[in-house]
């Protein structure tokens, strides 16, 4: 049998066409192309614009954009114009440019918003993509209309990544993130998830074999992503967006504590709701209840 997720690629891409969604290939400069999901409808160059709202959705750092927000694309796509990007060295999207910051991702997806003709959007970021998405805010705030982040800290410090990895009993983040075998992704997945589910054998190997390539530059974009604290921005942005904090009440990696510490920062703009008995992969894990929480915010700006 071959490769589960090699054979899901293209049943993904005929589910995402009848679904109303299109694959587009966006060079954002010279050396860097972004892979982004998008409305067809707003390719269609004898349709008028969509009027519905766009959202962006940001991935976190295992799997590609599409594998990450799947349920929620496919109960969203009817009411939203969704946008679903792979970060840069994720899924299809590529750079040569040298840095691996969150800024540079942001600048990217920025870029590409643009080229797609979008200049506002609601921004949905999980955990790497939350970080990403604060940063897109914070260099283009025109650009962001309201963001709901899941499972994120606002920016990684050297405290903030010491505490996390020491609850999950990690020493760096690549092992964690980018396991080198089987039993590895195990972990991930069961320190990611409340309650891990039972899963074939051959779900592990195959995840195994695709989803971590490109080890060298995402290994890259982890040191980059944690900041002493000294250089982290010395006061939180005044964010004028409205910001919804959605996590699992039982995330592993980023426990209430990280949280509610962030709703602290972020002020009278942001609010916090937790569903019950879920971890860090809170959409995933309780698909049908986020889907909920997530439209009844994204539709009430
Ligand atoms: C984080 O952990 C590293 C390695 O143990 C240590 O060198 C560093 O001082 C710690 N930083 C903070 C802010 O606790
Ligand atoms: C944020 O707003 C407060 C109060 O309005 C102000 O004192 C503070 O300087 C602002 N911070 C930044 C980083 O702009
Ligand atoms: C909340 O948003 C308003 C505008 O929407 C902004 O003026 C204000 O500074 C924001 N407050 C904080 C604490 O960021
Ligand atoms: C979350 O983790 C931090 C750092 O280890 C710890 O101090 C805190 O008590 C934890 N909070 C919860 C709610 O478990």
């Amino acid at each position: 049998m071959g490769n589960i997720f090699v054979i899901l690629k293209p049943i993904i891409h005929v589910v995402m066409k009848a679904a109303g969604m299109t694959s587009q290939l966006v060079e954002i400069e010279p050396g860097t192309t972004m892979h982004f999901w998008v409305p067809t409808e707003s390719i269609h160059p004898n349709n008028k614009l969509t009027n519905k709202s766009p959202v962006l959705f940001v991935q976190g750092f295992v799997a590609n954009g599409i594998v990450t927000w799947l349920f929620q694309v496919l109960s969203l796509c009817s009411n939203f114009a969704v946008y679903v990007p792979d970060l840069l060295f994720f899924g299809d999207s590529i750079t040569t440019r040298p840095e691996r910051s969150t800024s540079i991702q942001a600048e990217c997806l920025a870029k590409g918003m643009m080229k797609l003709g979008v200049e506002k959007f609601s921004l949905v970021g999980f955990s790497y993509g939350g970080m990403v998405g604060f940063k897109l805010a914070q260099l283009y705030p025109h650009m962001v209309e309201s963001m709901v982040m899941t499972s994120a800290v606002i920016e990684m410090t050297e405290s903030i990544s010491n505490a996390s990895l020491k609850n999950i009993g990690f020493t760096n983040w690549p092992d964690f993130l980018l396991p080198k075998t089987v039993s590895g992704v195990k972990m991930l997945l069961s320190i990611g998830t409340q309650k891990l589910p039972w899963l074939p054998e051959f779900f592990y190997k195959d995840s195994h074999e695709t989803m971590f390539g490109n080890r060298k530059k995402k290994v890259e974009l982890l040191e980059a992503l944690v900041v002493s604290d000294k250089d982290a921005t010395i006061k939180t942005p005044n964010y004028s967006q409205r910001i919804y904090i959605l996590c699992g009440d039982d995330d592993k990696i980023f426990n209430k504590t990280f949280s509610d510490d962030m709703k602290k920062k972020l002020g009278e703009n942001a609010t916090v709701h937790y569903i019950k008995d879920a971890g860090h992969l809170v959409h995933l894990e309780r698909p049908y209840i986020y889907n909920h929480y997530l439209t009844k915010f994204l539709s009430s700006s």
